[in-house]
């Protein structure tokens, strides 16, 4: 367990640059605290900050924005606002507004147009869903975790590359998620195949195979964490008792389970969780080093992390709520030896490219 004490001092280290943040899905919940816990962390005294909040709900991001320019007052705050992020074509047209705006703000200012840290939390919690397909062939259960997060990272690029923190990106899920696998059915088009575990289990292996491509793609220039943060009851469990297509068992076991769930070890607090989905961005997860050796005297008292490849500071990361890795299962050996690594990264590939080129992925 990296200590609390530890976390917030990396972050207020953090906040001793200037610094660009995108966060994708902050107009609720984990994204919304963790937005928060940046600008009060940056307050009065930080060197500089610019972020965007990208999503659909303009009036939750007027009111978030708000609070933080509050808590930050020379801090600078965008909403750029999107539509449906479940489709490619929404995220592609999303990350050119963003990129204009970032290029507009950063040369008004002299500076370089950049992104050190992008924050991805978007998703929909309808476990009791069927598979619910978009018009361009995907789950948008899997598109809002995986897909959707892995064009973000791959269409922002340009961006992200231009960091000298060097650049985070973090996407908020469960990589200890990865279970079941249907080799000859990535995209779980078979009903047979498909239902929240084994969504959630193929969004894990699709992310821990892609970020694991990027991270060796751009050595010392891109840092990738796949986040676990453990059960965070916020705000939007009890909207959810509001909720009229929410089924009856999941609003009862919120309302009386929810103050036994409080006491669970991987509940955190909601201001805690902002704080150590922030702290993904430290330098306990460093990009892969370009000479193969981690700077560990760099890192100091809170460590190097391990990557999902098993490389010390390896650039790709499955980091538990408590800033531990989510131990790799044996399973990866022999989906390694398989070739499921590569075959993984292709599928993802190729998605990107139909979807590109016709509207619509099949594969
Ligand atoms: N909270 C927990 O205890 C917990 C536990 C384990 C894992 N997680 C994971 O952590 C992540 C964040 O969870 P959370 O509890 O913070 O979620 P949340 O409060 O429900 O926030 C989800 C965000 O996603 C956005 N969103 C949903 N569908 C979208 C779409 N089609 N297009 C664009 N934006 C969309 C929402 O925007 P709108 O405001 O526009 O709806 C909202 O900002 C999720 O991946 C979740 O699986 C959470």
């Amino acid at each position: 367990m990296v200590k609390l004490n530890l976390v917030k001092s990396s972050n207020d280290e953090l906040v001793s640059k200037p610094l660009v943040a995108v966060f994708v899905g902050a107009t609720s919940g984990i994204g919304a605290y963790t937005v928060r816990c940046l600008a009060k962390t940056h307050g009065k005294t930080g060197k500089g900050l610019r972020v965007y909040i990208v999503g659909r709900n303009a009036k939750a991001a007027e009111s978030i924005i708000a609070e933080c320019q509050k808590s930050c007052p020379a801090g600078q705050f965008l909403f750029q606002s999107a539509n449906d992020l479940a489709l490619m074509k929404e995220v592609d047209i999303t990350c050119k507004q963003l990129i204009k705006t970032e290029e507009k703000e950063a040369s008004a200012k002299g500076e370089t147009p950049r992104i050190d840290i992008l924050v991805m939390s978007h998703a929909n919690f309808k476990p009791w869903d069927p598979r619910n397909e978009t018009s361009e062939g995907l789950d948008t259960f899997m598109s809002l975790l995986f897909y959707s997060r892995a064009r973000f990272t791959t269409n922002l690029l340009p961006l992200l590359l231009s960091s000298s923190l060097p650049a985070h990106v973090v996407s908020v899920f469960g990589p200890g998620r990865d279970a079941s696998f249907f080799p000859d059915d990535l995209s779980l088009r078979d009903p047979k195949n498909y239902g929240f575990m084994s969504s959630g289990s193929h969004a894990a292996y699709l992310k821990t195979f892609f970020f694991e491509y990027l991270a060796a793609k751009y050595p010392g220039k891109l840092s990738l964490c796949h986040y676990f943060p453990g059960l965070v009851l916020h705000e939007g469990f009890d909207s959810g008792l509001n909720d009229p297509s929410f089924p009856w068992w999941f609003k009862a076991s919120i309302k009386y389970l929810k103050p036994i769930m409080k006491l669970a070890p991987s509940t955190v607090p909601c201001e805690e969780s902002g704080e150590r989905t922030l702290f993904n961005a430290s330098k306990r997860f460093p990009p892969k080093s370009v000479d193969g050796k981690a700077n560990i005297a760099a890192a100091g008292a809170i460590g190097v992390a391990e990557s999902s490849d098993g490389v010390l500071g390896g650039g790709s990361y499955r980091v538990n709520y408590n800033g531990e890795q989510v131990a790799i299962g044996k399973q990866y050996k022999k989906m390694r030896e398989d070739g499921w690594a590569e075959k993984s990264v292709q599928h993802t590939l190729k998605c990107f490219e139909d979807i590109e080129a016709t509207g619509h992925f099949s594969g």
